[in-house]
């Protein structure tokens, strides 16, 4: 089929790309013409494994090319994704302004009757609206709802090889359009489920809440767990192989962040408000997200305090590993608060670097390696769990730090091995181990005994 992909970012350029991977005729559109051009270069803007290959592939073989003319390539498409951002509103809502716009651009461009799939994360009851704004154009428009689920650094992987899809049509017409399209990942047996639009857009919200709870649940708990010399990480393992529980995103550390759970949650939030409902759950998940950023912080503050010109090395910036998303990253508040105290901040993050120029304090000195970022450090603060950290020689770390304390904000390390080099392992909702100590329990291993 044909189809046009308004929105170049991270969910449409994947969700682009794939569905001509999977046979597709796609051509994707973006208002950002220096992002269209760049991408026409054969240059892909954002960190996303694999993409820049599959997008090479695609383009090569002829069934993927960029434009900035959304006219053309809606008069082009018999459907249409809209994967615009929908980020927060000041209200704290969603700031639906670019979908709509996209929406209204369909409905003058349309020639013929076109399917409008809405990709991009939405509150429910968008659709009705995006169906007022088109209903006037002079062919029939069909608005159906296709939440994404990918995650980013595995993107490519999530859309190909869905844990479901989820289709939101009011119409059969509009659902037959989206089962032709996704017919390839039928046909290789990954669940389809059809709901009306409502339910569509509000499964999306409720994945991105749910996961969110449980990790501010893990949060919550891991303070009282750091209290009293329990490890959260024999608790998550306790609690996540009952089979009601399941063992996804219990993981104890510095918070959520990045551009979808936050704005979802504040959405939901702001939802329930507008219909006169107290969100007493999902306020409270945002109030312990927040906390444990600042508990972080803190910490790291107080070890080092009292040093004189203290310096902190921050290993990672982007809101979690293999991605250059700085959207919300933990990192940001974390780092703000360093700099409030007056602490000297190197930082280092394989990919985050340029876009997290943009979000932290100026004083940050960025560093092009870990060993650049680690000289003179008093403390290390482990923010995003990249592999590159987790394989460190930590004989070398201690040589080249200055003081010995080194927080995991991941809970990423094997911690005996930190402290055998003479470190102090601080790790999140585990008992502190101190240098020389040299406890053997790294993390996932509980006895069965
Ligand atoms: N990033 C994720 O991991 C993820 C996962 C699932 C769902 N989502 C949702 O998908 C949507 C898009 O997210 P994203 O991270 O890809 O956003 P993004 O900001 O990376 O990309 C959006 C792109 O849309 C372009 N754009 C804006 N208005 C346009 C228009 N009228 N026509 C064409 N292009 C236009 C922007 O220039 C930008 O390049 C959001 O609703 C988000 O919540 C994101």
């Amino acid at each position: 089929m044909k189809l046009a992909v308004l929105g170049c970012g991270y969910v449409g350029l994947v969700s682009g790309t794939c569905l001509a991977a999977l046979g597709h005729h796609v051509v994707a559109v973006d208002v950002d013409a220096s992002r269209v051009k760049s991408l026409s270069e054969g240059h892909v803007p954002i960190y996303e494994p694999g993409l820049s290959e599959l997008i090479q592939a695609e383009v090569k073989n002829g069934r993927l090319r960029f434009t900035t003319d959304a006219e053309s390539a809606i008069k082009d498409s018999q459907t249409i994704f809209i994967a615009v951002g929908t980020p927060p509103s000041p209200a704290g809502g969603a700031d639906l302004s670019m979908l709509f716009a996209a929406a209204e651009t369909v409905a003058k461009a349309a020639n013929g009757p076109k399917t409008l799939v809405i990709k991009s994360t939405v509150p429910p009851g968008t659709g009705s609206k995006v169906v007022d704004r088109v209903k006037n154009a002079p062919h029939r428009i069909e608005v159906v709802n296709n939440p994404e689920f990918l995650r980013e650094g595995t993107a490519i992987q999530d859309f190909m090889q869905p844990d479901r899809i989820v289709f939101g049509a009011n119409t059969n017409a509009g659902l037959d359009v989206l089962r032709e399209i996704y017919q390839p990942l039928i046909d290789r047996g990954f669940a389809i489920f059809s709901m009306n639009r409502q339910s569509a857009e509000l499964t999306k919200f409720a994945a991105n809440a749910m996961l969110a709870m449980r990790i501010s649940f893990v949060n919550e708990l891991s303070l009282l767990a750091q209290s009293m010399g329990a490890d959260i990480e024999s608790v998550r393992i306790g609690i996540g192989t009952d089979k009601r529980i399941g063992p996804g995103f219990l993981k104890a550390g510095v918070g959520y962040g990045g551009s979808c759970f936050p704005k979802d949650v504040a959405a939901l939030v702001h939802e329930l408000k507008q219909i006169g409902v107290e969100p007493f759950l999902f306020a409270g998940v945002e109030k312990v997200n927040t906390r444990q950023k600042e508990w972080f912080a803190k910490r790291v503050i107080n070890a080092v305090k009292d040093v004189p010109n203290a310096q902190v090395a921050v290993w990672g910036l982007a809101f979690k590993s293999d991605t250059d998303d700085m959207r919300e990253a933990p990192s940001i508040d974390i780092i703000k608060q360093l700099a409030a105290a007056g602490l000297k901040i190197k930082a280092y993050d394989p990919q985050g670097t340029a876009n997290a120029k943009k979000l932290l304090p100026p004083q940050v000195q960025y560093c092009a390696s870990v060993a650049e970022c680690t000289t003179g450090a008093d403390a290390v603060a482990i923010i995003t769990d990249w592999p590159e950290f987790i394989t460190q020689d930590w004989a070398a770390i201690a040589k080249l730090m200055r003081g010995k304390h080194v927080f995991d904000g991941r809970n990423c390390l094997a911690s005996g091995k930190v402290a055998a080099v003479g470190l102090h392992y601080y790790a999140v909702g585990r008992p502190e181990v101190t240098a020389g100590a040299g406890r053997q329990g790294s993390i996932g291993v509980v006895s069965a005994g």
